[in-house]
C-alpha cells in the first residue's frame, strides 16, 4: 500500500484532473469552492465544471467563480440536480455534500452513472468522524484509494477510484437480487 503524504484536497483533485486530462467535472457540495478555484488555476483540461449545493455564497471570490463561463451552478438538494446531468457525461465527480449514510448512498446512486466509463468517481470525509460516509463508500466500491487532507485538523480522507463499468451495487441490494 502506498502511503501519501497529506496535502490540501484540492491539490490531489487537481492532480487527478490533470493526469485523465478530464474536461467536464461536478462536485456535489461546493461550499466555498475551494476545489473548483484551484482547478480553475491548475488544470487547462477543465472545460465544464458543474457546482451543486444547497447554498450559494456570495464572498470569498465564489461570485467570480461562479461568473466563470465553465462554471454550471445548481442551488439545490444533489437528489434534484441529477436530473440535469446525462448519464455518462463525467469525466471526474467529487462527493462531498450529505456526510450521513443515506446521503453518501444516494449520491452515489444518483450520481456515479454520470460518470463515463474510464472517468474518476471520487469524494471526501472518509474519516472516523463520518462513519456513515466510510459505510457507504466502502459498501459500493471494492477498491478505492485515499489520500489524507493536510487543511483540516481532524484526520479525514479522500477517496477515489476509476470506474470500470456500468453499475456499483451494494452488496447488500445485489446480493437480494
Ligand atoms: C463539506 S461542504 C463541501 C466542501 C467542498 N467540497 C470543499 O472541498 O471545499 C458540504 C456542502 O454540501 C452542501 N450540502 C449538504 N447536503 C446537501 C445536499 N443534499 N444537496 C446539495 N448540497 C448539500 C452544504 O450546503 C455544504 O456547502
Amino acid at each position: 500500500m502506498e502511503l501519501r503524504t497529506p496535502r490540501p484536497r484540492w491539490q490531489l483533485v487537481a492532480e487527478l484532473i490533470n493526469q485523465n486530462q478530464c474536461k467536464v467535472v461536478a462536485e456535489i457540495g461546493v461550499d466555498y469552492c475551494h476545489i473548483g478555484k484551484y482547478v480553475y488555476a491548475n488544470c487547462p483540461s477543465v472545460e465544464k465544471y458543474i457546482c451543486v449545493d444547497l447554498v450559494r455564497h456570495t464572498d470569498r471570490e465564489v461570485p467570480v467563480f461562479i461568473k466563470d463561463p465553465r462554471t454550471v451552478y445548481h442551488q439545490m438538494y444533489s437528489s434534484s440536480a441529477h436530473v440535469l446531468v446525462p448519464d455518462d457525461s463525467l469525466d471526474f465527480l467529487y462527493i462531498d455534500a450529505n456526510h450521513e449514510y443515506p446521503g453518501v448512498c444516494e449520491d452515489i446512486q444518483l450520481w456515479v452513472p454520470k460518470v463515463k466509463i474510464g472517468g474518476i468517481i471520487a469524494g471526501h470525509d472518509f474519516s472516523v468522524y463520518h462513519p456513515g460516509a466510510v459505510a457507504a463508500v466502502s459498501e459500493y466500491f471494492d477498491c478505492f484509494s485515499i489520500e489524507q487532507d493536510s487543511t483540516i485538523e481532524r484526520p479525514t480522507y479522500s477517496w477515489w477510484l476509476t470506474k470500470e463499468r456500468e453499475r456499483y451495487d451494494t452488496r447488500k441490494s445485489s446480493s437480494s437480487t
